[in-house]
């Protein structure tokens, strides 16, 4: 049996590589778009000037550099591919959220409410139950590192406590002058 606490404990520990693979790119500043500045048949970018080849590797190298510490020190070992595969599918999921919103005729920046915060959370989810399912371990977010029991209730947290997370910490951000808008 888990209590609440520890729900929350476990959502944020084995969420951390998705997380910070997801928030480190905006400590950069300007960089290569992933999309070469090309525009759609809709006039529209692809992806826009927020998504970046320097933003995608940062987010990479930090996603799995924090998922291999914690595979060393607390985790199964196994967790650090994992890792790997949650940064690289919320970075995924977060340029899918950005070609939805340029497809909406959103600026770059312009906040997708739900979108926003969960876009690289699915995409974190998806890449990272692929691997589980390449490795023989089913189509399990975590594989067999977690008890099924406990990947449900992390998966469940991670839904509500994710976007509060994101609003937070893009508060701050903007607080910090780090981005232009609170969100
Ligand atoms: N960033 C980046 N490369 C990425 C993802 C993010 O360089 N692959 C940087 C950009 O500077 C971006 C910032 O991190 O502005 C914050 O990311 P996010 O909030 O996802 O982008 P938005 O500016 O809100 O743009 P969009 O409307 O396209 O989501
Ligand atoms: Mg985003």
């Amino acid at each position: 049996m888990n209590g609440a606490a520890d729900i929350l404990g476990y959502t944020l520990f084995y969420m951390l590589p998705a997380l910070v693979a997801n928030a480190s790119p905006v400590l950069l500043g300007p960089g290569h778009p992933v999309d070469f500045g090309r525009v759609m048949g809709d006039g529209r970018r692809v992806f826009g000037d927020g998504k970046t080849f320097e933003g995608l590797v940062l987010g990479l190298s930090a996603g799995v550099f924090i998922g291999v510490s914690e595979a060393t020190f607390w985790a199964p070992q196994a967790f650090a591919v994992y890792a790997a595969a949650l940064s690289a599918g919320a970075l995924l999921g977060d340029l899918a959220g950005a070609f939805v919103k340029r497809r909406l005729g959103l600026r770059r920046g312009a906040p997708a409410p739900l979108l926003d915060q969960l876009d690289f959370v699915l995409g974190a989810y998806l890449v990272s139950a692929a691997a589980s399912a390449a490795s023989g371990s089913g189509f399990r977010v975590f594989g067999d590192v977690l008890p099924l029991s406990t990947q449900l209730d992390v998966v469940l947290t991670s839904l509500y406590l994710v976007p509060l997370l994101h609003l937070a910490t893009n508060a701050a951000a903007f607080r910090l002058k780090l981005k232009p808008n609170p969100w």
